[in-house]
This record gives C-alpha cells, structure tokens and sequence, in this order.
C-alpha cells in the first residue's frame, strides 16, 4: 500500500511529545503538521521532529491532513474532535474521550454524521505485557478471575502549588483526579477481562488537595463485571504509588513498584512471560531485566497510533472506538454520582 496517511497533532507541547515519534517511525504514515497554542512548545516540537508547526488549530483542517491527534487538555476534545470530523479528517484522542457523557454523543455523532473514525489513545494497550496478559486470562491460566484491584496515583495535586492549571479544574477535567488517572484501569480490566462493568459505589474527597484541585484528590470505588468480577478502583493525588492486581482460583498478578509478581497452578511459556510452577504458594518475581527486552520486540506490533493508521488504511475497527471512550466517562460520571448520592449506582441509569 503506498499511501501513507498524513497526520497533524494538537496539543504538541504535552503528553504527546512522548508518542508524536511513532507516526515518522511507522511505514503508513508521517507526520506533517505539529499545533500548540504555545509558540515556543510549537517551534520546540517542530523543530525536533523537522516538520512544520504551527499556533493556528485551523491549519489543521486543510486538503493535506488525514488524521488529527487530539492530545490537548479534556475540554478541548470534543470541540476540536468535531471540527476535524467536519473537516473530513479521522481523529484519535487522548484519554478521558471528554469531560462529559453529553460531549461523548456529540462527538460519536460527528464520526458518524462525516463516516470518519474516531478513537481514543490508551496508552496502557500499546504495552505488549497486556497483551500477553490478556492471553493468559483466555487460555486460563488464571483459573476463573474472582476479582482485580488498581491503584492510579502520585503527588502531582499536593505539590501543584495554585488552581490555575486545567487539570485543577473540575469543569475543564470532567472531575479531579479519578476522571483523569483511573480512566486507565477502567478501560484496560474490562478489556483484559472482556466484560464490561455494570453497577459501582464509591467514596470520592478532596481533603489535601483543595488548594490546586477542584475535584476529587481521592476516590474509591467498587465495581462489578457483567461476569461476576468485583474490581476495585483507587485514584489519589497525594500519594505516590501504583498497583494493578488480578486475582483467580488458579493464578494472581500483581503488578507495583515497577514490579511484576505472578502465582499460578499452571506453567506459561509466551512470547514474554515464562513461568514454571514451583509447588507453594509464594509469587515469583518477575524481573523486567528479563522480560523487558522480549516485551520491547513487540512494541511496533501494538503501538496505538500505528494500529489507528492501519484501521484507516484497512477500513478496519480501530483499537479503541469512540463508543469505548464514551462508555469509560460513563463509568467514572457513575462513580461521582455514587459518591454524591451515597448509593449503587448502575452504568445503564447513566443513559
Ligand atoms: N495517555 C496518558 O498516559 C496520558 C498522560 C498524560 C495526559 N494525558 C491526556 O492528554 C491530554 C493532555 O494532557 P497533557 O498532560 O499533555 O497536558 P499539558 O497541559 O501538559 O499539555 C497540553 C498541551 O496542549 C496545549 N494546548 C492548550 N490549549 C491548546 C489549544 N487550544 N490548542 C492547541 N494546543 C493547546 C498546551 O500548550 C500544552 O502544550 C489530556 O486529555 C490528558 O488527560 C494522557
């Protein structure tokens, strides 16, 4: 296939200076256009990559783009999702899809209304690891998943020092430091398990953030898989911290400290995790030293944004659809309400 698919990116100074890479490295696309709002963040980006760069979020909608990557603040999403979608072009976009489930519809609408794809960048499923996991869950070597746990966390709201910044905003984020961090696990457990989650309750505060955090510095939540799993969710703003854990009647995982460990009855031996039984029942650690450099020759196979372009090209699905994104918000609105209301809350009550 010779056409490559010609990719601008918004919000070129953020987060996305860490992925804008991949589309010069894969063969179907390239990178033509780089936006910010910020002049220098434009021209650093710019230059670093040798493309052109610009201020103006209207260049980006020219005859000479395809895809937008939409990688600026939340409420930003859905206004420029729908502009590029009216001009034409495909769009992916950052995590959380948008500050609302009303933003969501608007912007599957204008997908749908223009036949453009549109899907949203989750980092944790461009890492091979995840996808090895997930195979494990498949073939069993888990036994039957009972329940999984996440932790999405650091001190990014007790040491920011004022409000002013998006990401203190409750209006701008969509919510405070849930919306933004556990947005993560949310959408990777119900893709690893392949179930979705149907009711939550939870507990949401802000009790040492309130001088840079509008929302929530802290929340926990319960939830439960259409399937029977019960995940628990934590997402905090005041402490260091991560964890990601599964556990089944054959198998757990746990996954902290940049450290993996893993128990099972059964023996694994994939592209990237090998595991003998060893008779009791202590985890093994397992040593990224190890399985890191044999994850790392995966990582173009699962790279996010080439897959994305490859969907375009193919007429494919994409890795995460827009409706994922929406159903994710959905979650994490069901999980504030919880809070607030003080009861179960049902996914389906959230329209
Ligand atoms: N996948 C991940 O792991 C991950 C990590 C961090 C952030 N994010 C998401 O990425 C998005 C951006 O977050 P961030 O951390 O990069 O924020 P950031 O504030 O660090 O960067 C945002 C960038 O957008 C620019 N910007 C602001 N308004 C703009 C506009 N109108 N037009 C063009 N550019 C504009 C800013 O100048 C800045 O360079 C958010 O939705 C966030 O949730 C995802």
């Amino acid at each position: 296939m010779s056409r490559k698919i010609r990719v601008a990116v918004t919000g070129a100074g953020g987060e996305a200076r860490w992925y804008m890479e991949a589309y010069k490295t894969c063969p179907d696309s390239e990178l033509v256009l780089v936006q910010d709002i910020d002049p220098a963040k434009a021209r650093e980006q710019g230059e670093r990559l040798k493309v052109n760069w610009t201020t103006t979020f209207e260049d980006l909608l020219g005859p000479d783009i395809d895809l937008v990557d939409v990688s600026t603040p939340n409420h930003l999403h859905a206004e420029q999702t729908i502009a590029a979608h009216e001009a034409g072009k495909h769009v992916i976009c950052q995590k959380p899809m948008a500050p609302t489930i009303r933003e969501c519809d608007d912007m599957i609408a204008a997908a749908r209304r223009n036949n453009r794809k549109l899907g949203l960048y989750m980092s944790s499923l461009g890492a091979p690891l995840f996808h090895e996991i997930k195979e494990m869950i498949r073939e069993g070597f888990f036994g039957i998943i009972s329940s999984v746990s996440s932790r999405g966390a650091h001190r990014g709201g007790y040491e920011a020092k004022d409000r002013t910044a998006w990401r203190g905003s409750a209006e701008k984020t969509g919510g405070g430091v849930f919306i933004q961090l556990a947005v993560h696990s949310l959408n990777l457990f119900q893709w690893l398990l392949d179930d979705d989650i149907v009711q939550v309750a939870a507990l949401s505060t802000n009790r040492l953030c309130k001088h840079s955090i509008g929302g929530d510095d802290l929340t926990h939540a319960v939830a439960e898989f259409r399937g029977g799993v019960y995940g628990s969710f934590e997402a905090g703003y005041a402490a260091e911290g991560g964890l990601l854990a599964l556990y089944g009647t054959k198998g757990s995982l746990v996954m902290t400290a940049g450290q993996t460990f893993l128990w099972s009855e059964l023996p694994w031996d994939g592209d990237i995790i090998k595991y003998t039984p060893r008779g009791g029942k202590e985890m093994t650690v397992l040593d990224p030293a190890d399985y890191g450099p044999r994850q790392a020759r995966f990582a173009a196979k699962y790279d996010q944004h080439a897959a994305f372009v490859r969907a375009i090209l193919e007429d494919a699905p994409v890795p995460v659809p827009g409706e994922i994104g929406r159903r994710d918000v959905a979650i994490v609105k069901a999980v504030y309400r919880s809070a607030q209301e003080r009861r179960h809350v049902l996914i389906e009550e959230m329209g």
